[in-house]
């Protein structure tokens, strides 16, 4: 195994004023040609994200770092993300990093852990696991509302804190109003929580193209979301082998399995919902500001 890849030396400095000299550094992922640290200090913690120089779309990843920051700064103008989320962002010899305030919770799959298995049948879960979908989505109720689509809605971009509240990260990929002109195509993000109708756009279209995602996508990788990470299994199903534009052709029929056929209990409300965010028709969704009040 090599050596953990060293965050950028700049942006460490930099972030000093903010966090007081580090005391733990710790990778958190690397993966698609952006990487991320917790850089942690006596005064603040901070997630710390860099574009990896050597992976072969690195100038791509430098932009969408670009990208992720404007979108921060314009979500937090519209009031739609808090003025204290963005921390900092620059350039370093590698390309371009961005530094935002510290969420301590815990990715949706892992946070529901105990809801997947026969043990999350009790009362206590119920409210908690409802609790966990109406922040989420009151947070996109906020976006759809300002004209945003988050546009990468999916276990991994969501935090469980502890008091039981979903917070939403990385927005490099979100969809603004009047966004078109300057920024890097949007041509889908995970493939599993992908909306049928963005896998329909990506098949027909340029790989150039951007394809602006609308609230409802959001709506359907939400339930995608919750519909996996409760049951342990994704409501499209398709082999693994197969490469990414197979398996949004599936993803484009906008077939899904039955939830009631997965759940690893009964919870009526919760599965009505889940179902309704995955109606293949967008407009058949429900909105974030109605699926608030249905949970
Ligand atoms: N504000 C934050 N608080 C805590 N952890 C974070 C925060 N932002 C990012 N992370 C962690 O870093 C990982 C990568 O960050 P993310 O913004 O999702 O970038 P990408 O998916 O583009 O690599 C996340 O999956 C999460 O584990
Ligand atoms: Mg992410």
């Amino acid at each position: 195994m090599g050596k953990a890849p060293a965050s950028p030396g700049e942006a460490v400095t930099l972030l000093t004023g903010h966090t007081g000299e580090p005391t733990a550094i710790q990778l958190l992922s690397d993966r698609r040609g952006s990487r991320a640290w917790k850089i942690q200090g006596p005064k603040a913690a901070v997630a710390l994200k860099a574009n990896n120089p050597d992976g072969d779309n690195a100038r791509d990843k430098a932009d969408e770092m670009a990208q992720e920051d404007d979108h921060l700064r314009r979500l937090t103008a519209a009031g739609t993300i808090s003025p204290d989320y963005r921390v900092s962002a620059g350039t370093w010899d590698g390309g371009r990093w961005l530094a935002v305030n510290w969420i301590d919770g815990v990715p949706l799959w892992r946070a529901l852990a105990l809801a997947r298995g026969p043990e999350g049948d009790r009362a206590s879960v119920r409210p908690w696991l409802a609790g966990i979908a109406r922040t989420w989505t009151q947070h996109l109720a906020l976006m759809h509302a300002a004209g945003w689509a988050h546009a990468d809605v999916q276990p991994t971009n969501t935090l469980v804190t502890g008091d039981g509240h979903a917070a939403v990260i990385d927005y490099a990929l979100a969809c603004g109003p009047d966004d078109g002109h300057r920024r890097v195509p949007y041509r889908g993000a995970l493939t599993h929580t992908t909306a049928p109708e963005t896998a329909t756009a990506i098949l027909s279209t340029p790989a150039d193209t951007h394809i602006p995602a609308q609230p409802a996508a959001d709506i359907w990788s939400l339930g995608v979301s919750l519909f996996w990470c409760w049951t342990g299994q994704r409501p499209v199903t398709y082999d693994d082998d197969l490469d990414r534009l197979e398996k949004l052709a599936v993803i484009a029929q906008g077939t899904t399995i039955p939830l009631r056929d997965v759940r690893p209990w009964p919870f009526p409300e919760f599965e009505e919902a889940i179902t309704a965010c995955l109606a293949p028709d967008p407009a058949d969704r429900p909105t974030a500001k109605e699926l608030t009040a249905a949970w």
